[in-house]
């Protein structure tokens, strides 16, 4: 199945937490779950997260005891601010949330079951188009992976963080769908192993050659000549090309570039806000300190001990070789090619 779906006017996603001990799928019919879905990450992963709050939208208006669309409109409106504040990186929640509400202040609503209708629609069509885009985005992205690349990755920008395929992972899956032979290196990526869990996962039930290293790993590998290209995903781009994605890409980034080898980010035209000028505008979530000090539910670090857990970091423009769109791929300056993929490449 999908990473997340529409069934029978409810939201069905995999149960992200689980993997890949267990394989378990979770429903939810009612919109708070969804949010809490969200900021548990029981589902994760910068497109994922859209759809999710596109969906538990679309389920919000079902609820909605309204009586008549501008009452519905002021429960949806609520609904949204809910989604919204669950996590503050991946853009792609407010995006999707955005159009949602767009999509419900366009239209000339001749009553509540209409809305709700369009909504559903629209939340399945934005389902629907990340599977293309990241098809696309594959296609873009295959032609810079060399036949028999050693291609390092972090994190999970894979068919679970997203609807299907996969961004970062999706360029690998259609180089090898080109029959190019690749090899990935996975990183762990702590604190919540998503490398490890999810990433490692996907690509062995696929068949793609992969080996888990370590986090700390990454640069005695890129030193010794066994890193031939780093892809990472991204949470947010900046206007200026800067990317936030998950902590620990910045030093990636910068390792990359120490030892020559191209660095890319790969990233949907969603994920890309030229409201911002740079990333350091880019808010960046602080999670519990539990994923630092437990792990599996066993303590590591002593009680008490002092925790700083930032989710994301910001590598800067100038250590990456380019970002992946499914428009193109966009190059220094930054500042126009963005701007170019924006409005439909070419
Ligand atoms: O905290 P997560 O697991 O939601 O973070 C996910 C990432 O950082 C991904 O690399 C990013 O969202 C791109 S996913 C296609």
């Amino acid at each position: 199945m999908r990473t997340i779906e529409w069934h029978n006017g409810r939201v069905r996603m995999i149960d992200q937490r689980l993997l890949p001990l267990e394989y378990r799928v979770v429903e939810y019919d009612d919109y708070h779950q969804v949010a809490e879905a969200i900021r548990d990450m029981v589902v994760r992963g910068a497109p994922a997260i859209g759809a999710a709050a596109a969906f538990g939208l679309a389920l919000s208006a079902r609820q909605s005891r309204a009586e008549n669309v501008p009452a519905l409109m002021a429960d949806l409106e609520q609904a949204a601010e809910v989604l919204r504040r669950t996590r503050p990186t991946a853009v792609n929640l407010s995006w999707a949330l955005e159009r949602m509400l767009r999509r419900a202040r366009a239209g000339r609503w001749g009553s509540v079951t209409e809305l709700t209708t369009a909504l559903e629609a629209e939340a399945l069509a934005i389902a629907d188009e990340d599977v293309q885009v990241n098809r696309r985005i594959g296609e873009v992205g295959a032609a810079i992976v060399p036949d028999g690349a050693n291609i390092l990755t972090h994190c999970n920008a894979g068919a679970l963080a997203t609807v299907e395929y996969g961004t970062a992972l999706g360029v690998v899956r259609m180089a090898v769908e080109q029959g190019k032979r690749v090899h990935v290196w996975v990183d762990e990526t702590r604190p919540r192993l998503q490398g490890a869990r999810l990433t490692a996962w996907e690509l062995m039930r696929d068949g793609i050659p992969m080996t888990l290293i370590a986090d700390n790993a990454a640069g005695h590998l890129m030193r010794a000549g066994r890193v031939d290209l780093v892809l990472f995903g991204a949470d947010r781009v900046a206007a200026n090309g800067d990317v936030a994605n998950k902590i620990g890409s910045y030093q990636l980034a910068v390792l990359a570039k120490e030892n020559g080898i191209p660095c890319y980010a790969v990233s949907p035209i969603s994920t890309i806000d030229l409201s911002l000028a740079t990333g350091d505008e880019i808010p960046i979530e602080e999670r519990p300190a539990e994923e630092v000090t437990v792990i599996d539910g066993r303590r590591i670090a002593p009680e008490g001990v002092p925790v700083y857990n930032p989710a994301f970091d910001v590598t800067p423009h100038r250590y990456l070789t380019g970002i992946i769109t499914e428009n193109g791929i966009a190059y220094p300056p930054y500042g126009v090619s963005l701007r170019k993929m924006v409005n439909g490449g070419g």
